[in-house]
Order: structure tokens, then sequence, then C-alpha cells
């Protein structure tokens, strides 16, 4: 069920504010006692703001709704909440079509209620972080009207225009990554611009710099409005090849019909890391960070992204890891060996990890890897497991309560325009974009009037935030129990990652050791009983005494673990005198 491509681009186929009078701009750096930045040790999650919370009960979400439901992300552990694209929008890709960078979509509110929202988060120690989408504008921003008005127009190279090969020929073999063609004809101007996706979210031309210029200062107003970052959307498809060389084929066709092809010269081009220093640069000078949609094939070219002197994207996400244990069908399955290899490679890399499980545009992480007859318990050992590494998380709403894909069943139903174009084999992305479950009310009490843009799941009956709130062995207790720990725990918030019983086939096991301080992590990644014995001499730990901070259907000490499946045991240990 999981819908990818070859490639690179797998994901699918292949505040000053009024309310804030210390503008975080003006602020020094703020650094932790180890002098890391305060991103190092936040936990981010991510908001898809039309399905948080509707205050205003329009089925649509908003902001005033993210605003109301602040103390729930105060209270399970967040610190900085990244927003998808909440900017006026025709909304054909859902936000990601920008028709004005410097506004609130009126669906999602005003800039007045930006601003309160960023002042009440504040109160509560959480960071706002928005979504950039630098490849693109959409159709209707006034940039591309007055590209596409006339070849002369002086916005006209805002934009990539290019005469076709022949008539009713585009440029070259390129394809959108959501299908079809890259290439749509402009018939009153009689030329091509390109589109690394939609037809209406046409690419900007970065070779430009007056497009520069604009993108720039538009992080610079948000930056001095209240805004504490941006996750970059697209960053590998900011450049295209300036030949224009067609893309080497490979076999097979996509769930679009269009011929699989090699992403050599409209993908991760060199020029990206130009644009991302200049972008980095300005964010610096605010003490905010850049997060980056950084889907690579491998750790070397996601360390790329950090920058080879440390001066690109500080998050680049650990995408590769929505991936690992992909059995044929495209379902998942917790495999020890796979994920510690993985870590292991992240950790020789000697950069800090950026790991998550799940966003909007892949299935949701409980429904990837559930099996039927474990799922709560495989949503707890993902949490368990990926929130107590080394680095910085990122996570998805609704991923803390064990929330699942909720796909259309018929084609009528779908919203998002890639499954309708690519039904049955993609479905689209409104499975794992459907409201947050807030309460066992109808429509999950996301709101109390209109029904909401995208059905709610039977299941938010069980899994909601109040109904798992009351419940110790809810998947939300785990999570905010973990989350907790990483915030209190030192070993765990600020420690190397040691692993244990490597050759272990089934139970993923290691330390988390900061000076004296160590915490043991063991999680049964399997669906039997299984035991762990550790020697913890090795680590210099000998006569160490433990301490079980987090159990679930696990029991022992620290030289013996017993789990059920998918069993999970976290403890402290104490250094014998
Ligand atoms: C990114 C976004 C996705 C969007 C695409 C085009 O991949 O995460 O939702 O459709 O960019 O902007
Ligand atoms: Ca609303």
């Amino acid at each position: 069920m999981l819908r990818r491509n070859i490639r690179a681009w797998s994901w699918r186929g292949i505040a000053l504010g009024v309310a804030c009078a210390t503008p975080l701009a003006a602020a020094a750096a703020q650094r932790d006692a180890q002098g890391h930045a305060w991103w190092r040790h936040a936990v981010f999650y991510e908001v898809y703001p039309r399905s948080f919370g509707d205050a205003n009960n329009d089925g649509l979400g908003d902001l005033s709704g993210i605003t109301q439901h602040l103390d729930y992300l105060r209270d399970l552990g967040v610190d900085a909440i990244w927003i998808t694209p909440c900017y006026p929008s025709p909304q054909v890709d859902f936000g990601y079509d920008v028709s004005d960078y410097e506004n609130i979509a009126p669906e999602y509110g005003s800039l007045a209620d930006f601003d309160r929202l960023q002042a009440e988060a504040k109160k509560r120690g959480i960071r706002i972080i928005f979504d950039f989408v630098v490849n693109h504008t959409s159709d209707k921003h006034p940039w591309f009207l007055e590209s596409q008005a006339s070849r002369t127009n002086a916005k006209r190279d805002w934009y990539v225009w290019r005469d076709g090969k022949g008539p009713t020929q585009p440029p070259n073999n390129w394809t959108s990554i959501f299908g079809g063609s890259a290439w749509q004809y402009d018939r009153a101007t009689q030329q091509y611009y390109y589109h690394a996706f939609y037809p209406e979210q046409p690419d900007l031309n970065w070779r430009n710099p007056a497009v520069e210029t604009a993108m720039l200062d538009v992080t610079r107003w948000w930056y001095t409005r209240g805004v504490s970052g941006f996750r970059l959307d697209a960053v590998n498809t900011l450049f295209e090849d300036p030949g224009l060389r067609d893309n080497p084929t490979v076999p097979g066709r996509n769930a679009y019909g269009d011929q699989n092809q090699v992403r050599k010269y409209d993908d991760n081009l060199p020029e990206n890391h130009r644009v991302l220093r200049e972008l980095r640069k300005v964010t610096d000078a605010h003490d905010a960070v850049l997060i980056g949609e950084t889907w690579t094939d491998d750790v070397q070219q996601l360390k790329a992204y950090y920058g080879a002197n440390h001066d690109e994207v500080h998050m680049p996400m650990d995408l590769m890891f929505t991936g690992l244990g992909r059995v044929p069908g495209g379902h998942q399955r917790l495999d020890a060996p796979t994920f510690r290899r993985h870590v292991a490679a992240m950790e020789a890399s000697g950069e800090w990890p950026v790991y998550v499980v799940s966003n909007h545009d892949i299935p949701r992480v409980a429904t990837r890897f559930a099996d039927g007859r474990h799922d709560d318990a495989i949503a707890k050992a993902i949490g368990a497991f990926y929130l107590t590494l080394r680095g910085t998380p990122v996570m998805y709403y609704g991923e803390e309560l064990g929330m699942q894909n909720n796909d259309p069943q018929r084609k009528e139903d779908v919203r998002d325009p890639i499954g309708i174009k690519g039904w049955p084999t993609e479905k689209g992305r409104d499975g794992e974009r459907t409201p947050m479950q807030w309460t066992a009310a109808p429509d999950a009490g996301f709101n109390t009037g209109a029904k909401p843009w995208l059905p709610v799941p039977p299941s938010a009956r069980t899994h909601n935030a109040q109904t798992e709130g009351q419940d110790s062995s809810s998947v939300l207790s785990l999570y905010k129990a973990v989350l907790k720990l990483r915030h209190e725990n030192p070993a765990v918030r600020e420690g190397g990652y040691v692993p244990l019983n490597e050759g272990d086939p089934n139970v993923m096991s290691y330390l988390r050791r900061y000076r004296d301080a160590a915490v043991l992590v063991v999680i049964n990644m399997s669906g039997e009983d299984r035991t762990a014995t550790f020697d913890l001499s090795a680590q210099g730990l000998r006569g160490a005494a433990g301490r079980p901070i987090i159990q679930s259907a696990a029991s022992g000490d620290l030289s013996s673990v017993k789990l059920g499946p998918y069993g999970i045991f976290i403890a402290d240990v104490k250094t014998a005198p």
C-alpha cells in the first residue's frame, strides 16, 4: 500500500506580532548549558492546519483552532510546531500553492489570529515554525500573473519559460512529480513554463537574483513577526539543468502512466546548496532554524544538506527513516537489524540526526507498520524507539494517538488531486490528513458544526486525546512518558548512542550515555515473546543498578529483560559508586 517510486524524490511514486514585546529577532542566540542552540533538544510537531482544530465550525481547521489546543501540546511535551502552509492559496495542493507569502489564508484566519497564536504559544514555551514553499508559487500569485502577461514583462524571467522543441512538443522529456509533462504550454505567449509539481505550481527561476532577494525578504518578514524558523519545502528541486537535457528513462510506468525516469537533470543539482547557504545566513541572524524536506537515497546525500561547513540546513529531515523495513507489497515491518544499521550509519556521519516517522505526504506510521493484532503495541514501540535516539525528532499530529489512515474508498471522495489522477494505484494523501482526534464525540471533537473536510474514521472512538489521556496504557501515555524522559533525563537528551546485543535479530537494545549517567532502552521489534540479556561490564557499568522508568509488556532488570510482543523496557542505569 505504500506508494513509492524510484530515486530521491520517493515520497509517493518514486513573531513580532502585536503581542510579542521582544521579537526573537533581536534576542541573543539562546544556548543550553552545553552551548547548543535551542532547537537541538526541542521536540518538533507538525500541524496540518486544515485538520487540527476548527474554531469557527466551518469544517476546515484554522489558526484559532491551533491556539485552542496549545495546552494539549505543552502537556504532551512539544517545544515547536511546524505549521504546513497557511498562506493565501487557491488550495490546489492544499496550501503548497502560495498566492501571497506575507499573509494568512482567510479560511485559516488573519494575521491578527497568527499574532494571537504566536503570543499564546510563547507563553507556553512553544515556538512556531512556518513552511516555506521555495520551489514554486501558485499560478495565481501576482508574480506569476505578471510573468505570464507577456514575453517582455519585467517578471518574465522570475519563472522558467522556454520554447517548445516544436509545435505541441515540450522543451524536453521531464515529467512532473505529480504526473504528466513538467511543461505547461501558455497559448497567449506561445511558450512553455516548467512545473516540478502541478501545472498550478510554476517553478520559480532561482537563477534570477531578483527571485532570491524577494524570497529571502519573505523569510525576514516572518522572522520579524515572530516565527522561529522554516521547514523548507521541496528543496531538491530548486534548480534545473540549464541545458534542459532529457532525463534517462528506465523501464516501467508510474501510477500516472508516465514512463519512469531517473531525475538526473531536474533534481538535486549542486546549485541548490548556494541558495541554502543564503537562507541560512538570514536564519542565523534571527536565532531561528531551518528544517529541510530532504528526500535522499543515502546518508551521504543527506549529509550534504547540513553543508560542508555546517552552513546550510540545521535540521535536514531523515526521510529515509520513513521507508525502513519495507516488505514486498509495500507494507513495513519493524526489523531490528535494518533499524540498527540505519542508526549506525547516521551516527557514523557525524551529524545531528533528525528522525521522522510520518508526515502529511505518506501514510500514517501506525498504518504502515500495523499487523492487525498488535497495532497499538507497534505504535508505542516506534515512538519509544525514535524518540529515545540521539537527535531532534519531528512528530506528525495524531501519531501520538496511534492514529491510522482513513483512505477514501471511492474515487469520487478523493480530495487530493494526485489521488484523482492516480486512482486506484495512487489514492492520494487524504488518508493521512484526516482531522485530529480529540474526543470520542462525533467527528472526534474536531468541531461542532459543519462536517469536517475529510471524514473521521470509526477508530476515533477509542483513539482520541481524551480517551487515551485517561488510560495509562495508551499510545498517548507512552508518548508523554517518553517525551518527559527526553526533556528531563540528561542521558536521553544529551548522551551518546551505544548499541548493545548487535547480533540480536529481534530485540533492539542500546544505551544512551552521558558522563556517568546512562539509560538502557530495550525494544522488542517482533510479535513473539523475547528475552534479552545484558552484560554491561564491557561498558564500564559493572555492578550498576537499574531503575525501570518505562515498561510496556516487559519486565526485568539490567541483566535480563523479558518482553512480550513489541514490548518496551527503559531503565535508568545508576553506576556503582
Ligand atoms: C512537498 C510537500 C507536499 C507538496 C509538495 C509540492 O513535498 O510536503 O505536500 O505537495 O511539496 O509543494
Ligand atoms: Ca474553520
